[in-house]
Order: structure tokens, then sequence, then C-alpha cells
């Protein structure tokens, strides 16, 4: 029987050695507060790589200091933090997987308390205490954030090259693919989003309107990265809100990333209203993946709760998205590629070479 799991894909001129990925995860752990990765990055990524998976994303990685979720967030507007990445990349290449990176600018949702060792993890972090004025699209509020300043001509072209020199970053550091964060609620998705963007400019209003912003990131990244780098944009599919974005929508704005030359969209959901009702469950978000694949013809990763070896087999097999990314499993196995390889029994499980001897009973 064939397997596919772990066959290789390849986007432009890039070849990942299987479909299991490692989804951004924010870990919070930069230590000075400079966006700059500490040893705990390395292990973490590293071992990921060492575990077999394709590629790694490394987390949401602020473009601006002013867009990140907290303090502890990975940050790439300077070349310090552009240095000590390279490290993680040498790393992951060296255990034989590709390297990518989500470039994200969290909008109203930044300058929040991080989940470890606060009192008031996800809460705003007043100005007082080391927090920033945070920006948005409009000047609602997310819950009980505080509310943000609507960014105006001039804020959204910033934004637009920040965006750009991050990547010229990334692609310095040695990264395979940039990864755009359009989900969850950060400043993308609140443009993208009828629930955040009440705005009657140009980049308000109409699906193509609030789309403009990302639109624009898109052909400004794609036009300053080499011709032969994937280029990769994580959206929510829907809001799970009624009056929100809803999976129709984003299978359009799906079809105009493709035109403007993105080569696979990560298909995620939620994190912009704290009203949204998400039936989580195994494969949650998977028929959504399927839905944007289907209607934009455009490639797909698939993402949530897809935590054992023949559920993601069954998603690229039967063809309901191209990749499936793993992520709480990967945190609690980080050798998930390989158990999930031996499971399926494909020829050559991606073990590195000092440790075969461990797995020689069930080889
Ligand atoms: C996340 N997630 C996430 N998503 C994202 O786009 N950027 C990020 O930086 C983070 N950070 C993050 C941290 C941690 C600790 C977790 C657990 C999750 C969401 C993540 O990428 C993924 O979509 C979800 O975890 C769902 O997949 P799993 O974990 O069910 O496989």
């Amino acid at each position: 029987m064939s397997r596919t799991l772990f066959d290789p894909i390849t986007l432009r001129d890039l070849t990942v050695r299987n479909r299991v990925w490692v989804p951004p995860m924010c870990q919070y752990m930069v230590e000075k507060t400079d966006g700059v990765v500490a040893p705990w990055h390395l292990m973490h990524y590293g071992s990921f790589a060492r575990g077999g998976a394709g590629a790694v994303i490394v987390e949401a990685t602020g473009v601006v200091p002013e867009g990140r979720i907290s303090p502890q967030d990975l940050g790439l507007w300077n070349d310090a933090q552009r240095d000590a990445l390279r490290g993680v990349v040498d790393l992951v290449h060296s255990l034989g997987a590709a390297a990518g990176i989500q470039l994200a600018h969290a909008g109203r949702k930044a300058s929040t308390y991080s989940e470890w060792g606060n009192a008031a993890p996800g809460t705003s972090i007043p100005v007082a205490d080391g927090g920033w004025e945070t920006v948005g699209p409009s000047d609602l509020p997310f819950g009980d954030l505080a509310a943000p300043r609507a960014l105006d001509a001039t804020g959204i072209d910033g934004v637009i090259e920040a965006f750009v020199a991050a990547a010229r970053r990334a692609v310095e550091a040695g990264m395979d693919m940039i990864e755009i964060h359009g989900a969850h609620g950060y400043l993308i998705h609140e443009f993208l989003s009828p629930l955040s963007n009440v705005r009657t400019d140009e980049y308000g209003g109409s699906l193509e309107n609030r789309a403009r912003l990302l639109l624009g990131i898109v052909d400004a990244v794609r036009g300053s990265i080499p011709e032969g780098m994937p280029l990769l944009v994580r959206l929510s599919a829907t809001d799970w809100v009624e009056d929100g974005l809803h999976v129709e929508d984003t299978v359009r704005v799906a079809g105009w990333l493709r035109e403007h030359g993105v080569d696979m969209v990560d298909i995620s959901s939620g994190g912009n209203s704290p009203e949204a009702q998400i039936p989580v469950g195994p494969g949650y978000q998977t028929p959504l993946a399927t839905a944007v694949k289907q209607g934009a013809g455009i490639p797909v990763s698939a993402v949530g709760m897809i935590d054992e070896p023949w559920q993601a087999e069954q998603i690229t097999a039967t063809g309901l998205a191209d990749v499936v990314r793993v992520g709480r499993e990967f945190l609690r196995d980080p050798s998930f590629a390989i158990r999930a390889a031996l499971a399926l029994r494909v020829a050559e499980p991606p073990i590195p070479t000092p440790y075969l001897r461990a797995y020689r009973q069930q080889l």
C-alpha cells in the first residue's frame, strides 16, 4: 500500500522531505525583551527537526516592537535578531528539515502579559509597566483589552514596509520560506474581519477593501524575496460568529492570494471574537482547509488536533490537504514524525543515524 504523508513536497524551488510540519507556536521565552532567540528556542526548534518533521515554522515573530503579543516574543526588526535567528535555521537544516518563520503584527491584541510568570496573563500591559499603545483597523477593542488606535494611511504603509524589512532579514538568516500571519485576530485578520474593521476608506467595507492590507503585504513581500522561495499565509477561515468572516469569504481571499503569488495557505480559525463558539475536536479545522483547497485551487495545510499518524495520513492520502501541521502533539512528543513513519511502515523513517540503534526492533 502506498503512503503519502512521507512523500516529499515541492513549492517553487524548495523540496521538503515530508508533509508533517510543525506550526508556529509562541514560546514567550525571549530573555531580555529584545526579541532575540534564546537557548530555549534552539532546543525547541531543533527537537522537532531531530524528531523527523518535514518543516519547522518559527513562532509568530514581531515585525515591529509594537506588533508583539508580549514583551517576550521574538522580533525581526533589527540585525541582531536576524543574526541570532541564523542559529535556529542552521540547526534545523543540519537535522534535515526545512525552516520557515511566521511574520506577525499582533495589532489590537498586542501588549499583553505573556502566559508564563504573570498574575494576569493575556491582559493588557499598562504603558507604566512596559506596555505600549496598540493599533488596529478601527478603535474597537478585543474583549477587555485596551482599545487600539485606528491606523491612518501612513501607519498602514509603515506596517507593509515593516513586513518587507522583516522578510528580507528572514531571507538573510537563511529561512527557506516565509509565512505571513493573517489569522487569530491579529492585525491582518482584524482588517479582514467585519467584526473589527468598520473603516470607511479603501481598507474597509467590501471584502476586497478589507483584504487590501493583506494583499499589499503579500505583493511587497513577494517582490522582495527570491523568486524561488515559497510564500505562505495563515488564515482564520471563519470567525465562528454570525456577523464575522465565513469560509466562503476565505475561499475568495485565498483565490486572490494564489493570483498574487502565494504558494500555500494554512487554514486555522477563530481568534477575533471572545464570543466565538468553536466546535473543537479531532481534525475540526480540516473541512475548512479542504473547502479552501477546492474552492480556491491553492495548496493548503490543515491544522488543529491532528494528533494520530493514520489520521494525518488519511488527510494527505485522500487529498483533504497537501500538508498536515501538528502542534501540541509535537510538544508532547518531539519524535512524533518518527513515530508516525514507523506506524505507517514507510520505507525510510526520518531517524537520525546516531539513534538508529534505539529503533532496531521496530525497523
Ligand atoms: C499556538 N498557536 C499559534 N498559532 C500561530 O499562528 N502563531 C503562533 O505563534 C502560535 N502560538 C501558539 C503557541 C502554543 C503554545 C500553542 C499550543 C499554539 C496555534 C498553533 O499553531 C496551532 O494552530 C494550534 O495549536 C492547533 O494545532 P494542534 O496543537 O491542535 O496541533
